[in-house]
């Protein structure tokens, strides 16, 4: 493909919110391949890869990543998968540069920790990326999001964050209702990450997950580095599954936006407690000290009058859930009683119908259409539509559905979260990073059935 000369030339405001119309996009596109590079084949870059490879429209063409075990595990998806072998980069923690210059690619996908996401995508922007999809969160301090912002709009390209909930089934049903106006005016929403990550917090540098209770240079995989997190910070550490679908119901950055932010956190004792339990109170691990909570709730206004309530729950022994709630003047949704109530139009009155009967009946079009080829994809199929989203847009050299905005907006809520209860539970102002934009845009994503 053409490298960034397509956008300038065609005149798309990239950086903007323009779309294109979806009529004449793909004349002699049939053979064209999307070139992509991953940095970070760890465990989540793997199913990023393995849904890549499925596609006959990429070649993924460079892959980075500093660990041999990783990289091993990655070289036998590619062969397995019967296509040509990419180029690897590996050696220092630097070496994706080094890709980034020798490698010409459409796009890059980056899934590795936390704190190296601003840097792999401002770098990639700057080797003349026109596309970067990457793992949430884009960066850990509101500097580094507004760095990234900035960095987008200087070199007009897109940066999506791979935002895979907001593709769930249910989650997609409820925006397909929510748009028809099921629930009346949006109210409230609720969401969150509630997920028992104390085996992913702590393994045995082996197995990713538990069978042992270490963390840092003796862990694997995310033990190796989200632990730290835990360790030195206390906030919301992973708003974007919740959040992101949120925005999505409340139209955030397009006629809404985040005002204003107000967290809370409970006493830290379910990563203390576990690594008693499983390793015994003599373990030198007994003796760390968590700055996280173990229960963090943020509170959120929104400019059109919404709250918003977000729950961050990853060190206490419970099963997962999101706990999402939408609510409005006509009913409301709530994922974890599996329940619908619509007034006038629900069975009985005060009384739950089952969610099912409503999910089924308003399966998004996206879902109706592609459900055949999430099959075999992660969590449940969802993160197909994400990789099919990024790669769709590189393809119609267009916006992506997600863009810089919403990936700053959401992922932004960690240092603001950590700000308010760092001063005492302050309600703290959410930054604008559309820069005033967000009052004449208009909604943009899904809403139709290809991608
Ligand atoms: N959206 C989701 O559902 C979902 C699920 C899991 C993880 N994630 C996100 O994906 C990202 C990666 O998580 P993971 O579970 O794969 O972690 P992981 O530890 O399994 O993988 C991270 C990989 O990055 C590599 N890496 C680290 N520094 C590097 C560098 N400088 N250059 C090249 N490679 C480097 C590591 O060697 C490792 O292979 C995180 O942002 C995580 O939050 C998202």
């Amino acid at each position: 493909m053409q490298r960034r000369n397509f956008l300038k030339n065609s005149g798309i405001a990239v950086a903007g919110f323009a779309v294109v119309p979806t009529a004449n996009l793909f004349a002699g596109m049939a053979d064209t391949k999307v070139k992509i590079g991953i940095i970070g084949v760890g465990l989540r870059g793997q199913n990023h890869l393995e849904l890549l490879l499925r596609r006959k429209d990429v070649e993924v063409v460079a892959i980075c990543d500093i660990s041999e075990r990783m990289l091993a595990s990655a070289k036998e998806i590619i062969r397995k998968s019967g296509k040509k072998m990419p180029e690897i980069f590996t050696g220092d923690v630097f070496a994706w540069k080094q890709m980034l210059e020798k490698i010409q690619l459409d796009g890059v996908i980056i899934a590795t920790p936390w704190e190296w996401h601003k840097l792999m995508i401002i770098g990639s922007l700057e080797a003349g990326v026109e596309y970067v999809g990457s793992e949430v969160m884009i960066g850990t301090t509101l500097e580094d999001h507004w760095d990234v912002v900035k960095a987008a709009e200087q070199h007009k390209a897109q940066v999506m964050m791979l935002e895979n909930v907001c593709y769930r089934r249910d989650v997609m049903a409820v925006l397909n209702m929510v748009r028809q106006g099921l629930f009346g005016e949006i109210i409230h929403l609720q969401g969150g990450y509630q997920h028992d990550l104390r085996e992913v917090k702590f393994n045995d540098g082996v197995n990713p997950n538990g069978h042992g209770v270490e963390y840092g240079a003796k862990g694997f995989s995310e033990a190796s580095w989200r632990t730290e997190h835990s360790v030195h910070r206390n906030g919301d550490l992973y708003p974007t599954h919740g959040i992101g679908p949120i925005a999505h119901y409340a139209n955030i950055n397009r006629g809404n936006r985040f005002l204003s932010l107000c967290s809370f956190s409970s006493k830290a004792r379910g990563l203390h407690n576990h690594i008693v339990k499983q390793g015994g109170e003599n373990h030198p691990n007994a003796k760390v000290i968590f700055k996280l909570g173990d229960v963090v709730t943020t509170n959120i206004q929104c400019a059109n009058g919404e709250t918003v309530l977000l729950q961050h729950d990853t060190n206490l022994p419970r099963p997962y859930s999101l706990g999402f709630r939408v609510q409005g003047t006509e009913g409301l949704w709530m994922d974890l009683n599996k329940g619908i109530y619509i007034q006038d139009k629900s069975a009985k009155p005060h009384q739950w119908d089952t969610a099912k009967e409503w999910l089924d009946k308003y399966d998004h079009p996206l879902w109706q259409r592609w459900s055949k080829d999430t099959e075999g994809a992660g969590h449940g199929g969802m993160d197909f539509f994400v990789i099919h989203a990024f790669i769709e847009s590189i393809k119609r050299k267009t916006e992506t559905p997600m863009n810089v905005y919403d990936a700053a907006t959401w992922s932004a809520i960690t240092p603001l979260s950590e700000r308010s209860i760092a001063l005492g539970n302050q309600t703290v102002e959410f930054p604008d990073f559309t820069g005033g934009k967000w009052m004449y845009e208009k909604p943009v994503f899904s809403l139709g059935d290809a991608y």
